[in-house]
Formats: C-alpha cells, structure tokens, sequence
C-alpha cells in the first residue's frame, strides 16, 4: 500500500529538502568509474516530487523522471515550471513494474528505498528488466536501499525542515520485519506548524524486505544486469558484498547493464 504521507507533497517536499550535492557527487563519481561512455541522459524511476529532477540539470544532465502517483506527479511538474529547468525535464506517469520509457539512457537511479515499494520477485525482476530496456549496455542503474536487519531495530529517525515558513517534523521507524513474506512494516508522521497551527499527518505503509542473497538471484534472473560494486551511506565501497545488513543503514548497489546481445547461451 502507498504511503498516505505521498498524498501530501507540498509537505512532503520540505520533509526531504535537505542538501543533495553530496549524493549527486557520488552519482557523478560512479557514472566516471563505472559508465564507458559520458553520461548525459538520465531515467528516474519514483521520482516523487522531483528533488533530483530539479537539481541534476544544473550540472549539464537531461533527466526522465516518473512516478505511478498523479498528484506528486503534478507537483513536481509545478515546481519544475517554477525552476525554469523545464527545457532539460520530462515527466511522465508510469508504474515502475512496466515501465517501459522511450529513449535509450545513459544511467538510471531510485533513490531512499523506493524501489520497496515492489513487494514480489515478479514484479522486481519485471522492473529490473525494463529498466535495463532503456538503458544502454555499459550504463549503470544506482539502486538505493536498505536490508534486513540482523540485531535489534533501529529506534527510528526524526528531523524538522523549514521552507517559507511552513515547518515539518517527520518521525520513520521500522515496526517489524517479516523474514518469511520478506515485508517490512513501517510508520511515518508528518507534524506540519505553518501560520500558527499544528496539523499531524500519520501514516503505515510496507515495503520489501530485501536479503542480500535475494538482491543477487534477482538481478540474475532479470537477465539485464550484473552488480558492479556496492557503496555504504558515507559513499565508501563495501567489500563484503554477500553479507549486507540493515545495519549499513541505506547503501548505494550499482547494477551494471550487460552487453545482453553478446551473453552466452546457457
Ligand atoms: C519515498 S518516495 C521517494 C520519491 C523520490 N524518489 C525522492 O527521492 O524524493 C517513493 C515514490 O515512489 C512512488 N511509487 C510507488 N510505487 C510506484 C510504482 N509502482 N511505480 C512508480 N512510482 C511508484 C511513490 O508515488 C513515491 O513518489
């Protein structure tokens, strides 16, 4: 089920509103270390309210963005009107398990775990392989996301942000998780202060539960890609990439796009 919090992207927006450049520096880092070829055209699968769609085009990038949520969607096309980065954005409606986006990009990314969003193998496997349809061979699809944990769970984030005088406090945390339907139930609140009232906004939603021995036999069976390194939060690259643990906290899997006309048979 989707996040009701998605209902309300004004709020959320400032919710997510913190920095990117350090994040969009790593993108450009692994585009130059692992993409044979310049990179210029970007895919954002879930793009949301268009945090990155606003941002990348400074930096000389077109960028495709699209999200299955209308009302985000209209969100993010208003406020890439406002930005005037319009020339450099499309946007489009589109579910990420069918995806099927004209135009062959240089890279792709998902960002904070959206891809959880797809519960089955099925339709991962089906996502990965249209992803890596609009992809070109050598280009590179950022996946990012966070595994099972194998302690105890985390007791949760909370953050404030603020833009034009509209404050919004956001609580995350993790209720369980359910090795078994691989499903993690989680909570998030928005409290919302803006011309002198508090408005709170709760929300459940599920997303997948990823193991890493899942991440792998998926990636395999989509047929598109092979995993080419693997990143934790502060960018540096895990070498275990077998064992990973929801104690990395959110990490970065660069999933590479095989040359699929020159695979051998099996
Ligand atoms: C956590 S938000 C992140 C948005 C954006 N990636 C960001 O970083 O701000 C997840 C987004 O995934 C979108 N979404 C969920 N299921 C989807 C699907 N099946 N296809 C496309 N978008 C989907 C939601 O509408 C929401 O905008």
């Amino acid at each position: 089920m989707a996040s009701r919090l998605y209902a309300l992207p004004e709020f959320y927006d400032i919710a997510f509103s913190w920095d990117l450049s350090e994040e969009i520096g790593f993108f450009k880092r692994s585009f130059k270390e692992h993409v044979p070829f310049p990179v210029r055209r970007i895919l954002e699968p879930a793009c949301g309210t268009g945090r990155f769609l606003r941002t990348l085009p400074a930096d000389g990038f077109r960028i495709t963005g699209y999200d299955i949520n209308p009302t985000i969607l209209r969100y993010a096309e208003d406020s890439l009107a406002a930005a005037r980065c319009e020339g450099s954005v499309r946007t489009l409606l589109a579910n990420m398990v069918s995806a099927d986006i004209p135009g062959e990009f240089d890279a792709a990314f998902i960002s904070i775990n959206s891809i959880g969003h797809l519960h089955s193998d099925e339709d991962i496997v089906s996502h990965l392989k249209a992803t890596g349809l609009s992809l070109r061979e050598g280009g590179i699809y950022i996946v990012h996301l966070n595994f099972a944990h194998e302690g105890g769970l985390p007791a949760g984030d909370c953050w404030t942000m603020e833009r034009d005088g509209v404050s919004v406090k956001t609580w995350w945390r993790i209720l369980s998780e359910d090795m078994e339907s691989r499903l993690s139930h989680q909570v998030g609140s928005f409290e919302v202060r803006r011309d002198g009232k508090v408005e709170r906004f709760d929300d459940r939603h599920t997303l997948r539960l990823w193991l890493s021995s899942d991440l792998q036999d998926l990636v395999h069976r989509s047929g598109q890609f092979e995993i080419a390194a693997i990143y934790g939060e502060e960018f540096e690259e895990l070498n275990d990439t077998e064992h990973l643990s929801g104690e990395l906290g959110n990490v970065y899997v660069i999933l590479q796009k095989l040359d699929v006309a020159n695979l051998p048979i099996p």
